[in-house]
């Protein structure tokens, strides 16, 4: 039975007044006929058990942080195989290679942040990110899949998850740049969910007369949006099994690596991760630890100080496993976690205080807050950890994948980035008996830009025409 627009509008007042929300229709009756009916889908959709459970265990009260009763350091395979290993990892490699050749593995970018650290205006996938031609993030990944599919000779479906705010201008960057030569059938944009900004006494804020505010709902919520837009139903039908997940920020990412997804298929996981030797003992990365027996991450932030810093025999961190988001993930695993708890989803959500520009309800103005006045609720990507049954992690290498930009200036900022790709090019080159200039330090004095469409790993440098030499300060594409 179809309700009237009066008979909706006293529905949603109704649910409104049960929970104490009643005052997001205060300018119902100043809209016009559409933007009401905006304002009644919205808050027709959400769910208010939910939100009203979260009001007060994430708004009213904080949740309090319990860590496991046996904290232990995860295991890991090495970045380079023992002895024992060895024949582990070949025959890992062959059968990622073998899933990325049968179509079975997807790349996925999470590419819905803000971004704010960085301060960029657009989409963090529209970044130009490398030293000397300034592509794209999104450009450099669209050249990973593609010399992937060459080399592979298969089709590789990208997913890109973007938010609500940032969805439309990143579509208009693939369509402007042409999908990067990628068939656009086969690379899908979705946004992700979002959650309501919670003001501090509980109540929502609304952003305009006829919306709500709302924030996207953390990389985790990647994992829900997956499953609600139909990508996973879409993976399904073209026989996906293996979803290859990254972040938009980290243009050094293997976008789909066959020794990390061979791993994790012969092994029988449903969620693995890579992990990087943390750099110092505080590092602000989370840390793998096995959680009363279940690989999960405790952010550094959680992490108590006496494990952070506590040593193994020999001197070395006893918790050196840094997580650095980058998963392989199984699509049935995708779909449990939003089908086995019935429908609700599985992760978590945890609360930060944050500025949320809104309306306010009794001078109808907008204020844009100068210290901290909501909650936004969002959900991390690696509270899946826990619950898968099998869970692996491999050995990565910083200066091989790790060059993430994260702030305008500083650590993890483009300039670092750019050295950190030059420097990984550099390595690639040396391995070819390039002569190159490194300092002291060891940092190449020379940029270079390395295409992936040249080469996806070291080997693929081989039988190159290559300069011989490379002279101190001088800039080279390739
Ligand atoms: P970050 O934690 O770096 O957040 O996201 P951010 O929003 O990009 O940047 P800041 O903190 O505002 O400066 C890590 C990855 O998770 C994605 C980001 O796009 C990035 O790839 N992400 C984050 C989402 O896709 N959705 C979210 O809600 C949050």
């Amino acid at each position: 039975m179809t309700l009237s627009p009066d008979q909706r509008y006293q529905q949603v007042k109704q649910t409104l007044k049960r929970y104490g929300q009643e005052h997001l229709l205060s300018f119902y009756e100043d809209l016009s006929t559409d933007r009401q009916d905006a304002l009644l889908q919205q808050l027709e959709s959400q769910d208010w058990p939910q939100i009203m459970e979260l009001i007060d265990s994430h708004v009213l009260h904080t949740p309090e942080m319990t860590l496991a009763q046996d904290i232990q350091p995860a295991p890991y395979y090495p970045l380079l195989p023992t002895a024992d290993l060895q024949d582990k990892y070949r025959k890992a490699r062959a059968l990622g290679e073998t899933l990325i050749t049968e179509g079975k593995v997807a790349a996925f970018t999470v590419a819905g942040g803000q971004g704010t650290r960085l301060g960029w205006n657009g989409p963090k996938g529209t970044f130009p990110a490398t030293p000397i031609k300034g592509k794209s993030l999104f450009e450099v990944f669209a050249e990973f899949i593609l010399k992937t599919q060459e080399k592979y000779r298969a089709t590789i479906p990208w997913y890109i998850m973007t938010s609500p705010i940032n969805d439309g201008s990143s579509r208009e960057f693939f369509e402007q740049h042409k999908f990067f030569g990628l068939d656009p059938a086969n690379v899908t944009l979705f946004p992700q969910g979002t959650m309501p900004s919670l003001g501090l006494d509980g109540k929502l804020l609304l952003a305009d007369k006829d919306k709500l505010a709302v924030n996207p709902d953390g990389h985790g919520g990647s994992l829900r949006a997956l499953y609600l837009s139909g990508a996973l139903e879409d993976m399904a039908r073209r026989g996906v099994e293996q979803i290859s997940y990254f972040q938009v920020d980290n243009p050094n990412v293997k976008c789909v690596d066959p020794l990390f997804i061979g791993l994790h298929a012969l092994d029988s996981a449903q969620m693995s991760s890579k992990m990087l030797p943390k750099a110092h003992a505080q590092e602000r990365v989370g840390n793998f630890c096995l959680l009363d027996g279940r690989v999960g991450v405790i952010e550094y932030s959680d992490m108590p100080a006496q494990l952070a810093e506590a040593r193994a025999a020999d001197g070395s961190l006893k918790f050196n496993a840094g997580s650095i988001a980058i998963h392989v993930i199984a699509v049935d695993f995708v779909r449990s976690l939003n089908e086995s708890a019935g429908g609700r989803f599985a992760l978590p959500f945890h609360r930060a205080r944050k500025k949320v520009p809104y309306l306010d309800i009794t001078s109808a103005t907008h204020i844009d807050p100068e210290k901290p006045n909501a909650i936004k609720l969002e959900a991390f990507v690696f509270d899946a950890l826990p619950l898968a049954k099998t869970s692996i992690i491999l050995e990565t290498d910083r200066v091989e994948e790790f060059a993430p930009i994260k702030n305008a200036e500083g650590n993890d900022s483009p300039a670092t980035s750019k050295q950190l790709q030059s420097q990984r090019a550099a390595r690639w080159l040396m391995q070819q008996g390039v002569d190159l200039p490194f300092n002291t330090a060891g940092e190449v004095e020379a940029i270079i830009e390395l295409s992936h469409l040249t080469a996806l790993e070291p080997a693929d440098l081989s039988g190159l025409d290559l300069p011989q030499k490379i002279e101190p300060g001088s800039k080279l594409v390739l």
